[in-house]
């Protein structure tokens, strides 16, 4: 596909590839691309728009403060999906259960799953948020909460949105992961990255150090080697980025190569990590996968995980071979001596 091809041209050529497609996906993609558009362009008024930033004064079923914005892209995300016919059920970070289609409204073959605003904390201070998406195939016309519960590899698709300097929609349906970019001139998400791959080597790292005295024994090992640079068994100096936006801290991997994790630490043991596998951890692992990269727990690829739980979450770590190959490693070891699962045969 040629650089400057619109979205919707990638996505129409794509469709004639498969020649039994009733273009249903091709018009569920323009839905989500019409929501992404309209919370780019709230993002994009930051302060200047009454009641987009700042808290609603409201909380998640996950305990997490509730941002305006949070609230109006879920809304978005909604309203655009709700009548058109393409989706059977809805799963979002912001609301505790399944969201069902009202009766007025066809139901659609597909189930759509998203975090609708990403990186919250980033919204006051005109930081990096995104958006995230994930879209199956609904086993069913009447789906449940069980229907949504399927591993990551049953994917059809799945992007984010960047909200950032520029505005950029990165997807996969499972051949490649390319990335679009907004051009506010037309209103239209241009291709910009065909192909994208993560560099096998690379010398940047992201995870959130302030929990580093909680963190498991293979992750402090890993982290341990990057601090001693060139001093140390890696050899050469490393840097370290956190954005503290999902979104944005695996974008900068996907261009730039590295590693980035939010492992299980001593304070998310309970509830199994920090990450949601739904609607971030499994988007994220197939547009990293699709990238050439490696998505794992630390002992499992992320898309083999059947979740249990709608809002379940799950240890991440993601990006270029080698530094994930690494990491994978220390695992293992450390799953040997203490008797627990690994399931990477390629370690
Ligand atoms: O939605 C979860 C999230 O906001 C991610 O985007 C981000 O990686 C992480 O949480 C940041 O967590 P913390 O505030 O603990 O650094
Ligand atoms: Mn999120």
């Amino acid at each position: 596909m040629q650089i400057g091809t619109t979205l919707s041209q990638y996505l129409i050529e794509e469709q004639r590839q498969h020649p039994t497609a009733t273009g249903e996906f091709t018009m569920l993609m323009n839905d989500i691309e019409v929501a992404c558009k309209q919370i780019a362009a709230a993002v994009k008024k930051g302060q200047l728009a009454p009641n987009v930033l700042g808290s609603a004064g409201t909380g998640n079923i996950q305990g997490e403060e509730q941002k305006n914005l949070d609230i109006i892209a879920n809304k978005l995300f909604l309203q655009n999906n709700v009548w058109r016919g393409h989706v059977a059920a809805m799963c979002s970070e912001e609301m505790d259960e399944i969201y069902q289609i009202p009766p007025e409204y066809p139901r659609g073959k597909y189930l759509l799953i998203f975090d609708p605003l990403d990186g919250s904390s980033n919204i006051d201070i005109n930081g990096p948020i995104g958006t995230i998406f994930s879209i199956l195939r609904s086993p069913s016309p009447n789906p449940v909460e069980e229907d949504f519960l399927r591993p990551g590899v049953e994917q059809i698709c799945a992007g984010y949105v960047l909200y950032g300097s520029a505005t950029m929609m990165v997807i996969t349906t499972g051949h490649g992961t390319h990335g679009f970019t907004l051009d506010p001139d037309i209103g239209e998400f241009i291709l910009t990255h065909a192909d994208m791959k993560i560099p096998e080597t690379a010398s940047e790292y992201s995870i959130n150090h302030s929990n580093r005295r909680e963190w498991e024994a293979p992750v402090l090992e890993y982290v341990k080697a990057r601090e001693a640079g060139k001093n140390g068994v890696c050899k050469k100096n490393y840097t370290l980025r956190w954005v503290g936006a999902m979104v944005m801290d695996v974008h900068r991997i996907l261009l730039r190569g590295g590693m980035f994790s939010y492992p299980i630490d001593e304070r998310t043991r309970a509830q199994g990590g920090r990450l949601r596998i739904l609607y971030e951890a499994n988007p994220m692992a197939f547009l990293v996968e699709q990238a050439g990269g490696i998505a794992s727990t630390g002992y499992q690829r992320i898309l083999d995980i059947k979740p249990t739980k709608l809002h379940q979450r799950i240890p991440v770590m993601l990006g270029s071979k080698n530094e994930l190959y690494d990491l994978l490693k220390a695992h293992k070891k450390y799953a040997l001596e203490n008797n627990l699962e690994f399931h990477h045969k390629e370690i």
